[in-house]
């Protein structure tokens, strides 16, 4: 298992290139599925999750072609659907990525059939996909849970109303996708607002999809008999780039963001200028610039356009060496404190009540041996080590592989001392 070495103490300088989105590039990875034509997909970052995606897919019988030609260190793949023979998701990919249950939508509305294990609990929370099962029932398809598997038919959904019980990104997604191949018209209301799932949307239009409102509460789509195949590129990672701007206002120095989007960024950038930071927005990217220490922020997570909760581990990381004391609550998933125990190791003075995070900035954090827990908290230690002194290791960086792309290249191309150690098993 590869574990993170960090010596801390280096102000940040220099330019980073913000990596195509994990979260855009997983379902419109599965957007392939709903056509037999090719689909081409720009900046797809390599990483874990896209990994296991791809697997997942090409278990599932579609062919998958690379462009070596492809610059900038992301991937061109064209993904074909034309010879599907196992409409399956199976427990060994589900279980090691939650975001396989988007094959679920497009599967059942373009072949009428899906078997899809059923995620289990998960590290941050348990999770669960409830809405996107009753999303389509409200379709009118059949669903079964049999042993441990979502077994869905449907000879063709029918287009429906409605309302998600709690904003759901990958629900509002599934459906989504589900609804452009069904009969008639659906609105999803309550939908998620994510950038991700407006990428996905202009996706889905581009493969001829008739879909209005996404980005919005309220999304209506207009079911058609087929969709062709397109070329699209997938947006910036905005929680890549605001783990680097978290990074920059915690070390100090100043960095270029170059692809960061700040229209998609207003919570993030909100919060991180109350703490301090000097953010000019560029057409092609954000300079961040910071000096002295940060000044302690109340954070709540939320869905978009509110602070993300994939956010959360890493501004806590700034907090825990701010002026002052700063409240962190999380309203999205119920477990997602388990950075705190490693940044108290790292001398970090935080207190948790419920869902509340009581952080009370210190001068000085110090190199410790921490254990990474879930891809985001991994993050928030990244960046506490990048200022702690001393050494500070970090264990199961394989967390932080399934998200981030080549992240100690992108430091140490910032002028920061980490390396990848790889431990013989
Ligand atoms: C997505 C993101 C993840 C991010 C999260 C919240 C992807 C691949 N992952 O995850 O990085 O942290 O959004 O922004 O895009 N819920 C239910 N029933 C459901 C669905 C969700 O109770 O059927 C609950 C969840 O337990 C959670 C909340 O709703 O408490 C939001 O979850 P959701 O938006 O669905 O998260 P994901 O789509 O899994």
């Amino acid at each position: 298992m590869d574990r993170f070495q960090i010596e801390g103490g280096l102000p940040l300088k220099g330019q980073v290139r913000i990596s195509g989105a994990k979260n855009a590039a997983l379902p419109i990875l599965c957007a392939a599925l709903l056509t037999d034509e090719p689909l081409v997909i720009h900046n797809v970052p390599p990483l874990r999750d896209v990994g296991t995606m791809r697997r997942l897919l090409a278990g599932m019988g579609l062919r998958i072609e690379v462009d070596a030609q492809a610059s900038d260190g992301q991937d061109s793949l064209t993904l074909q659907a034309n010879a599907v023979n196992k409409l399956e998701a199976p427990y060994e990919l589900v279980k090691t990525m939650r975001a396989s249950v988007l094959v679920l939508g497009p599967m059942l509305a373009r072949f009428g059939q899906a078997l899809v294990s059923l995620p289990g609990g998960c590290a941050i929370g348990q999770r669960p996909v409830d809405q996107h099962i009753r999303g389509l029932q409200a379709m009118g398809a059949q669903i079964e849970i049999d042993h441990g598997f979502i077994k869905a038919k449907a000879s063709r959904l029918k287009g429906a109303r409605i309302t998600t019980d709690m904003v759901t990104v990958t629900g509002t997604e599934n459906l989504m996708m589900a609804a452009c191949l069904a009969d008639g018209t659906t609105v999803i209301d309550n939908a998620a607002c994510e950038p991700e799932v407006l990428d996905l949307a202009n996706c889905l239009i581009a493969m001829g999809a008739k879909i209005s409102g996404a980005g919005t509460d309220r999304i209506t789509i207009e079911g058609v008999e087929r969709l062709h195949g397109a070329d699209y590129t997938v947006m910036p990672d905005r929680i890549e780039a605001g783990t680097f701007l978290c990074a920059v206002m915690a070390s100090g120095g100043e960095i270029f963001a170059q692809g960061a989007r700040p229209d998609q960024m207003g919570a993030t950038l909100d919060k991180l200028r109350e703490s301090g930071l000097q953010i000019t927005e560029q057409a092609d990217g954000i300079v961040a610039r910071a000096s002295g220490r940060p000044k302690s922020v109340n954070v709540r997570t939320a869905p978009y356009p509110g602070f993300a909760t994939d956010m959360q581990a890493q501004i806590m990381a700034v907090n825990a060496i701010a002026n002052g004391t700063g409240l962190v609550v999380e309203t999205i998933f119920e477990n997602r404190f388990m950075h705190v125990q490693e940044m108290r190791r790292l001398g970090a003075q935080i207190d948790i009540d419920g869902h509340t995070a009581v952080v009370k900035g210190v001068a000085q954090l110090t190199g410790a041996r921490v254990m990474a827990t879930d891809l985001r908290a991994s993050a928030g230690l990244v960046i506490a080590g990048l200022v702690a002194d001393g050494v500070t290791d970090i264990d199961r960086i394989y967390h932080l592989d399934r998200g981030y792309d080549r992240m100690e290249e992108k430091l140490r191309g910032l002028g920061a001392r980490v390396t990848r150690v790889k431990d013989s098993p």
